[in-house]
C-alpha cells in the first residue's frame, strides 16, 4: 500500500501513546464514577482533580477550580459566549467578537442576537489580525464581553492577546478566548495575559476527541447551559468523562512542556516546504501573517483552480490536507476568514490549509509537493480561469 501523509493536524491529531497509557485504566480498572462516594468514586475523582491541577497549572491559572470540563471546544465556546451574556444581561446586551472567531463562537452570537442581543464584529487587517482601533471603537457601555481567538484555524495568526485583555481591563469588560488552536504552540498564561475565560480542546493535541475544558476566573459569573447535575460546581451537569479528561490533562501537560522544541521543529518544515513550493509551482499566495503566527499551519490560495479539486486529487495520492476549518470543509462557500482578510473569493475558493503534526518529515513535504505540482499543473490545463491573471 501506498504510504499515506497527513497533512490535517489542525483538524485533528491522533492520540499520543502517553496520553492513552494515561486514559486506559480509566476505562476497566479506575471506573468509578467521580460523584460517588464509595473508594471507588473517590479514585475517580483523584484522576479528575489530577487533570485538573495539570490543566491550571499549564496556564497559570490561580486556582484549580477554575477549569470545568466540556464535551470539546464547541461546548466551551458556546457556554462563554451564552453563558456570560446571559450572566450580566443586567449589565447590558452587547457583545464584541473577531470577524474571523471559529464558527462554535459565530453560530452561539447568532443565536443571541435571535435573543434580542446586539454583536459588534470587529474586522481583520490583510494578515488576519484583529484592527485594535476598531476594537476600541466597538466597546460600549453595555459590552458585558469581547471574545477574540488566540490563533486562527485556517491561517495560524496569532493575535496580540495581551494588548486586547488589558484593553478589555481598561474597560471593564470581560475577556473570552478561543485557545483551541493555541494550546501547545503558545506559552498561555491568563494572569500575565489578562484573560478571564478562555476554551482549550483535547483533540488537536494529541489527546482525545470529544473532551474540552472552560477556564473561567473565579469571580466571573457564567450561566450554565447544560443542567441536570451537581457536577462541575452546579455549573455543567453530566457524568464526568473521566478517560477522556484523564487525556485532556495528560496532552495539556505534554504539549505545554515541548513548546518551543515543537514551534522550532516547525519553523524548519515550513521554510522548507515553502522552499520547495517556491521551486515547483507558479501563482500562489501566502495567507496569514508572515511572523506572528504559529508554525504548523499553512495556508495558501492557488489562483486560478478549486481548493475542493486539489484536497481530492491530492486524497487519492494518500495525502490528506484541507481547505479550510475541519467543521466547514463540506460547505462550497468561500472560508468567511479569508473574504475578513479581504482575499477575493475566486482566490479564496483555491485555498488550501497545511497543517503539520509531530510525525510529519521532510520526506512528507517532499513527497507532497511533487505531487501538488503535477496536481496543480493539470487542473490548470483544464481551468477556463488564467492563473496569471491574479
Ligand atoms: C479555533 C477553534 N475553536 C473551536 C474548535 C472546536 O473544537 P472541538 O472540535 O473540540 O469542538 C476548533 C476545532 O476545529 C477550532 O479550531
Amino acid at each position: 500500500m501506498e504510504r499515506k501523509i497527513y497533512l490535517d493536524n489542525a483538524a485533528t491529531t491522533y492520540v499520543s501513546s502517553e496520553v492513552l497509557n494515561e486514559m486506559l485504566p480509566c476505562y476497566n480498572i479506575l471506573y468509578g464514577n467521580p460523584s460517588s462516594l464509595h473508594s471507588f468514586g473517590r479514585e475517580a475523582e483523584a484522576i479528575v482533580d489530577r487533570a485538573r491541577d495539570r490543566i491550571a497549572s499549564a496556564i497559570n491559572a490561580k486556582s484549580s477550580n477554575e477549569i470545568y470540563f466540556t464535551s470539546g471546544g464547541t461546548e466551551a465556546d458556546n457556554w462563554a459566549i451564552k453563558g456570560i451574556a446571559h450572566a450580566y444581561e443586567s449589565k447590558g446586551k452587547h457583545i464584541v467578537v473577531s470577524a474571523i472567531e471559529h464558527h462554535a463562537i459565530l453560530d452561539s452570537c447568532a443565536e443571541l442576537e435571535k435573543e434580542g442581543y446586539e454583536v459588534s464584529y470587529v474586522p481583520v487587517n490583510p494578515d488576519g489580525l484583529v484592527n485594535i482601533a476598531e476594537l476600541i471603537h466597538a466597546i460600549r457601555r453595555d459590552t458585558t464581553l469581547v471574545s477574540v481567538m488566540a490563533v486562527n484555524n485556517e491561517v495560524g495568526t496569532i493575535q496580540n492577546i495581551k494588548t486586547i485583555g488589558k484593553l478589555c481591563h481598561d474597560f471593564n469588560v470581560i475577556f473570552h478566548t478561543d485557545a483551541v488552536q493555541a494550546i501547545g504552540a503558545l506559552k498561555l498564561d491568563v494572569q500575565d495575559m489578562e484573560i478571564d475565560v478562555m476554551s482549550i480542546s483535547g483533540h488537536k493535541i494529541y489527546g482525545p476527541k470529544g473532551i474540552g475544558a472552560l477556564y473561567v476566573r473565579n469571580g466571573i459569573k457564567i450561566d450554565s447551559i447544560i443542567s441536570g447535575g451537581s457536577q462541575e460546581r452546579n455549573k455543567r451537569g453530566g457524568t464526568l468523562n473521566v478517560p477522556s479528561i484523564a487525556g485532556l490533562g495528560k496532552a495539556v501537560e505534554s504539549a505545554n512542556k515541548n513548546l518551543s522544541e515543537n514551534q522550532q521543529k516547525y519553523r524548519i518544515l515550513r521554510k522548507y516546504f515553502l522552499s520547495k513550493l517556491a521551486e515547483n509551482v507558479e501563482h500562489y499566495q501566502l495567507n496569514g501573517h508572515a511572523h506572528q503566527r504559529v508554525q504548523n499551519i499553512l495556508n495558501i490560495s492557488f489562483y486560478g483552480i478549486e481548493g475542493e479539486s486539489i484536497l481530492m486529487l491530492l486524497d487519492l495520492k494518500g495525502i490528506a490536507v484541507s481547505t479550510g476549518s475541519a467543521c466547514t470543509s463540506k460547505s462550497l462557500l468561500p472560508s468567511h476568514v479569508l473574504k475578513a482578510m479581504g482575499i477575493a473569493d475566486e482566490v479564496a475558493q483555491g485555498s488550501i490549509r497545511f497543517s503539520f503534526g509531530k510525525n510529519t518529515s521532510k520526506a512528507d513535504i517532499d513527497i507532497a509537493v511533487a505531487e501538488l505540482a503535477k496536481i496543480v499543473t493539470k487542473l490548470r490545463s483544464i481551468s477556463p480561469l488564467q492563473a496569471g491573471r491574479f
